[in-house]
């Protein structure tokens, strides 16, 4: 199926509803400040920009979406924790696709008069967004629920993101996607056994369209000198690297099931992701996070035991302001830990440049 930016939403208008849990981790909806956006200097990356603007028009994609005769049997064989765990991770993904497909298709939408190269280029990232939350949303119904995205659109609360938050945050989601992407695929080319569902086939050239935003949120930011030449902006780079990471880790964490049924150790996938998106951010971002300091992990795997701990309480039958009281001590051990990563020496990406790409 071929779906244009106009088409999208009709597609993604679907019968049966599910309902979102909401918790800290569930993927947001953004808004930002549309008119600092239209008055961005971009002339400092524009070659860069124009040749990104080229490859998205390229759309190498525009035939990969298209489910093959393999989806066409029933699922009902996968039953238990792994239906619901990859269920779960349907739903999440979808979500996270979609709320990016909103978030661009505005932008597009706001910036038309003013900066038309912006204007393009976010409508073709919308365009392979809704592709993306479209396929996930199908999948979703071969497993019997579906998300009304219509109705997620008028209902959600968008969360108010400065531009600069935006370029950093969506940077990185784009090359965490990736990286989740890629090996995921990898782990299935070596092991086919595990493959239970089809929609693993395409990652390969899916995680390609992300890693194309994530070059283009790249070349954004480095248009902005502030964004990487300020001593805030090496505070605000790990800031954000910290918040993917934690919030990675725990979602990770609290869906096991799914990883194990892909024959994939969660804990070892999660520091693989991290490791590389860290990595790669190195290449736009002024300074990132030291993940091989023997604190990094170890810290982080603490916070998934205190999630776990938060998840029993939330759980239990009593009355809420109990609750709230309980969980205090843990959410607060929670800050502790990643306060200390956020402490822990950064990496000083502006003196590596040149020896990384
Ligand atoms: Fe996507
Ligand atoms: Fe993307």
């Amino acid at each position: 199926m071929i779906s244009t930016p106009s088409q999208a939403p009709a597609e993604m208008t679907v019968t049966k509803n599910k309902a979102l849990k909401e918790n800290i981790l569930t993927p947001r909806f953004y808004t930002t400040d549309f008119e600092k956006t239209a008055n961005l200097d971009l002339s400092a990356q524009d070659t860069e920009l124009q040749a990104m603007l080229e490859e998205m028009r390229a759309d190498y994609n525009r035939h990969h979406f298209v489910r093959n005769e393999e989806f066409a049997q029933s699922w009902d064989h996968i039953t238990g924790e792994a239906r619901q765990a990859f269920i779960d991770y349907l739903e999440r993904s979808c979500v996270s696709e979609f709320s990016g497909f909103l978030l661009f298709k505005e932008l597009s939408r706001n910036l038309k008069q003013r900066s038309p190269l912006l204007a393009e280029m976010f409508s073709l990232m919308a365009r392979d967004e809704a592709r993306h939350a479209g396929f996930l949303n199908k999948a979703m119904a071969d497993f019997g629920c579906t998300m009304d995205l219509s109705y997620l659109t008028k209902h959600r609360v968008y969360t108010f993101f400065p531009i600069e938050w935006v370029l950093y945050t969506v940077y990185l989601s784009e090359k965490i996607g990736y990286w989740r992407y890629i090996i995921i695929y990898r782990h299935l080319e070596q092991h086919p056994e595990h493959q239970f569902y089809p929609l693993f086939n395409y990652f390969e050239s899916w995680c390609q369209d992300e890693n194309r935003h994530g070059d283009i949120f790249k070349a954004l930011l480095r248009s902005q000198p502030k964004l990487w030449q300020t001593w805030t902006s090496r505070l605000w780079s790990r800031f954000f690297l910290l918040t993917v990471f934690a919030t990675h880790t725990l979602t990770v964490h609290e869906r096991t099931g799914f990883y194990h049924a892909l024959g994939i150790d969660p804990t070892e996938f999660d520091q693989e992701v991290i490791r590389k998106t860290n990595e790669t951010a190195l290449r736009a971002f002024p300074s990132g996070l030291n993940t091989e300091h023997p604190e990094f992990f170890p810290r982080l795997q603490d916070c998934c035991k205190l999630n776990e701990k938060l998840a029993e309480i939330d759980a239990s039958s009593q009355p809420k302001w109990l609750k709230g009281l309980k969980k205090l001590p843990f959410q607060l051990s929670i800050v502790g830990h990643l306060l200390r990563i956020y402490l822990l020496k950064g990496i000083d990406a502006e003196a590596l440049r040149g020896t990384v790409r």
